[in-house]
């Protein structure tokens, strides 16, 4: 498994970042997780351009256009092509404002650092899928810009843990009874025949996934971004959530409530069906 590191490729055991790289010291950078579907990026492009649009959020100088760094993925593919994660893992990209003596405040001219990598298929069992994930509800104490993907993922992670130690799939931030995302996903509702989802605004990650899920879902069903409570959670007739790894995926409890008498619904099984379709 080869890893890109500046510049150079590299065996993943023996890739290294320095201890004052302030992606190590300040969690000072961001990230895209882009699926593969038979060898193939899927959203490439759209990935990119968040990345680059994440940079910017955060002042970081990315010397790349998207073609550049659409040339660099597909290098990081054809060093791996015997790895089974080149077909349908994903390819982990991160970028962090470079490696300096360590100070809050930065200068403009440090080099910054950028790796990729492939990582192996996230296996969700047939069970899970059928059957549908638990999640939990946790207060969103993150800052005000979620729309940045930033690899600062500490509430993130400790929400998940907690998720973890819950026996659940994920937990679900609830900001000022507004439930916003998952911890690593975005989550939909089915409430009166009507998909809601929050909208993308600073409150979330405009998921990538979340984006296709609306295209497709417009086609079929009555659609609004519109935030929505940790009641209408409880009390919605289907729960989903969606990311490039997960893919749209049947919650059938949340906190201790079931779902649809703890089956998946209708809406959920034929926009992950659409999906499937999709990406075909
Ligand atoms: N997570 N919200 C958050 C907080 C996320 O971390 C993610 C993705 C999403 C869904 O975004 P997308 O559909 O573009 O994958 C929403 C990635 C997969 C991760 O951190 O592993």
């Amino acid at each position: 498994n080869l890893a890109y590191v500046n510049g150079e490729f590299m065996e993943l055991r023996q890739a290294k970042i320095s201890i004052e790289d302030r992606g190590f010291q300040f969690g000072d950078g961001i990230y895209e997780v882009i699926k593969l579907y038979q060898g193939r990026l899927f959203k490439l492009e759209e990935h990119l351009e968040r990345l680059l649009t994440s940079a910017t959020s955060i002042n970081l100088n990315l010397d790349y256009t998207v073609n550049e760094l659409k040339e660099l993925c597909q290098e990081v593919l054809s060093c791996n092509r015997t790895n089974p994660r080149s077909k349908s893992g994903s390819l982990y990209l991160q970028v962090t404002r470079g490696e300096a003596p360590r100070s809050h405040s930065y200068h403009d001219g440090i080099e910054t650092t950028l790796i990729a990598y492939l990582l192996p298929a996230k296996s969700i069992s047939n069970q899970l899928r059928e059957k549908g994930v638990s999640v939990i509800t946790i207060p969103d104490k993150r800052w005000g810009y979620c729309n940045i993907k930033t690899i600062n993922l500490l509430p993130n992670i400790l929400g998940k843990q907690q998720a973890k130690k819950a026996g659940v799939y994920e937990a679900v931030f609830v900001d000022d009874n507004k439930v916003t995302e998952g911890t690593s996903s975005n989550i939909f509702i089915v409430k009166n025949g009507m998909i809601l989802t929050h909208p993308a605004n600073e409150n979330i990650l405009g998921g990538i996934t979340r984006q296709v899920v609306l295209k497709l879902a417009r086609n079929r069903f009555k659609v609004k971004e519109k935030p929505f409570t940790a009641c209408d959670l409880y009390q919605a007739e289907e729960v989903f959530i969606t990311s490039t790894t997960k893919e749209v995926l049947g919650v059938t409890k949340v906190d201790d409530k079931e779902i649809n008498g703890g089956q998946i619904g209708r809406v959920t099984t034929k926009l992950h069906k659409d999906y499937k379709e999709y990406i075909a």
